[in-house]
């Protein structure tokens, strides 16, 4: 046999499918060893829906309180969000009181959390879930409450002492870089030392780009998620913007994500007001390629089954969370459309499909399978599922086939190609 013929063997094209992912499973850094995040973290985080709301006599229904948490607690047990993973009920700013105490830690205002934050933890716990908090590495919040500069060991051990299981820890307020890298890893340690599993969630590398290149390696070393860009807002410019940023700089941060370390795009906003239905499909989507942390914020007492269903979809959040820890990342971009792509477990690709063209209408894109997966994705044959926006069984390919695919304006088709 021609040795062309040779190499277009099923056998040995499955073999090299094979040598191209235990090649390309060496883990890129070592990661935080606290056992935590080893697949992305899910839950629900209040910041881009209810911000800095402290009136609670004008707005006793969304200002940041305990009762606030304790109905999101209650919903996110009763309404299949725990159930569907979402198991990280995280307060942002603005819990605290403006002083610390008198033996120098911090406290949670007296009004509007009248029981304090262990007896919160307490509920959420008895929920099966699992409580966040906020602070900041400098010397105030972003919002200008007491920052925990200075007070890093005492402030890790007040969280642990709580029950707290996952910190926030923003970056305002810091006077020099060394301040700033120097905090993240000493809050991490002092973290460490409380001996309770609490997963650590940065803003080191948004906090580092105006000096210089953030060292991701070192990040992952101390972090279990950090936050690369700016704040995600309701609208379908912020998610551009994001998805923006993370292909531009994929060569950077994609091979420094992976299990107990992540980059994290910021916070689902599906379920809110500033986004068409395509685009909530998007983030949802591109969320579940980028390996993102899946945290919600949005209100949970007031959300359309549409968006509840997208939100609770297994399949995507399989992606999401798939054990191999591999960030997935833009493969091309042509014709305004945008090819992402990311290896799964057991052989499997994910695929998505952004059309990013903002006049007319539904449009067909094309694309050839070989060029899926560095040609692997789909050898010698596959099957394929569509995932967003709707599911759909499209069956056998061969690794030759083309896909044709209609995707609408602003949203996104994701599909899972199968080995067989
Ligand atoms: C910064 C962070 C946000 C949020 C606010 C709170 O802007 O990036 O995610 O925590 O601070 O003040």
């Amino acid at each position: 046999m021609k040795l062309k013929n040779q190499l277009l063997q099923p056998c040995f094209l499955l073999a090299l499918r094979f040598l191209a992912l235990v090649l390309w499973s060496f883990p890129g850094a070592r990661a935080l060893d606290n056992g935590l995040a080893m697949t992305p973290t899910m839950g629900w985080l209040h910041w881009e829906r209810f911000m800095c709301n402290v009136d609670c006599q004008e707005e006793p229904d969304s200002c940041i309180s305990e009762k606030l948490f304790m109905q999101m607690a209650e919903l996110m047990d009763s309404e299949g969000w725990k159930d569907a993973g979402y198991k990280y009920l995280c307060i942002d700013d603005c819990w605290m009181a403006p002083k610390r105490d008198s033996k120098g830690r911090l406290q949670a205002d007296p009004k509007r959390f009248p029981n304090g934050i262990q007896s919160l933890a307490n509920y959420v716990h008895s929920k099966g879930l699992k409580l966040g908090i906020y602070a900041d590495v400098g010397n105030k919040t972003c919002a200008g409450f007491p920052g925990s500069f200075g007070h890093y060991d005492i402030d890790a051990k007040t969280f642990a002492d709580w029950g707290v299981d996952l910190l926030k820890f923003d970056g305002c307020y810091c006077d020099s870089v060394e301040h700033l890298e120097n905090g993240y890893k000493r809050m991490s340690l002092a973290l460490n030392r409380t001996g309770r599993s609490i997963v650590y969630s940065c803003e080191w590398p948004l906090y580092m780009w105006p000096f210089r290149e953030p060292n991701y390696r070192e990040i992952r070393q101390y972090c279990n998620h950090w936050r690369n860009f700016q704040d995600v807002y309701d609208s379908w410019q912020s998610i551009k913007s994001i998805l923006a940023w993370t292909s531009s700089n994929q060569k950077r941060i994609v091979h420094v994500a992976g299990p107990g370390g992540w980059n994290d795009p910021d916070m689902l906003v599906i379920g809110n007001f500033g986004l068409s239905w395509d685009q909530q499909v998007t983030q949802m989507a591109l969320w579940a390629i980028m390996a993102a942390p899946l945290l919600m914020s949005n209100d949970l007492r007031q959300i359309s089954p549409q968006a509840k269903a997208l939100l609770q979809n297994k399949d995507v959040i399989a992606i999401n969370q798939d054990p191999l820890g591999k960030q997935g990342y833009r493969l091309r971009k042509e014709d305004n459309i945008e090819v992402w792509e990311r290896p799964l477990t057991d052989l499997a690709w994910a695929v998505a499909m952004v059309n990013l063209q903002e006049i007319g209408g539904p449009r067909f894109h094309t694309i050839s399978l070989a060029s899926l997966g560095q040609g692997m994705a789909c050898v010698p044959d596959c099957t394929i599922t569509q995932l967003l926006p709707v599911k759909s069984k499209l069956g056998f390919y061969e690794w030759t086939s083309d896909l044709k695919i209609k995707i609408n304006p602003t949203g996104t088709v994701l599909l899972r190609l199968a080995a067989n």
